[in-house]
């Protein structure tokens, strides 16, 4: 078991809890289980039911929907500080998606009853959570968007740069420091591995793409 000090050090950390005082701060990290998974862990499946929201503590998880014939989409990838499972907690409907760890992860768990008290008591997090959920519906809808109106090389530029932006948002660089393999590039895009590999040549051949030792950088957005 984690001292409490470093869970509340760990809550800090986390933007949903940031306008929090030390007293409320502590309150919640006494209400966290931290549990900790192994690469490539399954923490649930899209469909079941579920009681518990989970915050990114360390590591890093693929949020994925899977078709009926066994292709993945990785709706986004998620990092320390963000949070997954809180819609099933909200609207009391099955999991909305599968989430999977791509890197080792320490989460803390929070059970729909402290989560649903935690709203009641502050509105702070709870105009936190609808910001992110915000965020998530227009990055959905861009999505869609891409997705029906523009070819594989333009989506994959998206991709990047959208790992890029969540990677480091101050960084004028463009490093993309989540390191994804081609597959999980391709699962993004919505396209095979073989074509990601193939686009990616291109851009590098372009000029567009560069890589760090194993990091890709991507140009300004405005670029
Ligand atoms: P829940 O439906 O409980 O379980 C799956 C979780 O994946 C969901 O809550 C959200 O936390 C997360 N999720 C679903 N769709 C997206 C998305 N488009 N972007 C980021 N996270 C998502």
């Amino acid at each position: 078991m984690v001292p409490l000090h470093s869970r509340i050090e760990a809550c800090r950390a986390i933007p949903l809890f940031r306008t929090l005082g030390e007293r409320d701060l502590a309150a919640i990290a006494e209400l966290l289980i931290e549990r900790r998974f192994p690469k490539g862990a399954t923490i649930f499946e899209e469909g079941v039911s579920g009681e518990y929201m989970y915050l990114i503590q360390e590591g890093q998880v693929k949020v994925t929907k899977m078709s009926e014939d066994g292709r993945q989409k990785i709706l986004e990838i998620l990092s320390p500080g963000d949070f997954f499972g809180e819609m099933t907690l909200l609207d009391r409907e099955p999991r909305s998606a599968s989430i999977k760890t791509t890197h080792p992860c320490v989460l803390l768990a929070l059970s729909r009853q402290d989560f649903l008290r935690l709203l009641e008591r502050n509105l702070d997090i709870g105009m936190e959570l609808l910001r992110v959920l915000s965020l998530r519906l227009r990055e959905a809808d861009e999505q869609v968007r891409a997705l029906l109106f523009e070819r594989v090389e333009a989506r994959t530029r998206r991709v990047l740069l959208r790992l890029a932006r969540e990677s480091a948002p101050q960084d004028p660089t463009r490093r993309i420091t989540a390191p994804v393999t081609h597959q999980e590039l391709a699962d993004m895009v919505g396209t095979s591995r073989e074509t990601v590999t193939r686009v990616l040549k291109e851009l590098r051949e372009e000029g567009w793409l560069r890589k760090e030792g194993k990091r890709y950088v991507v140009p300004g957005e405005e670029s």
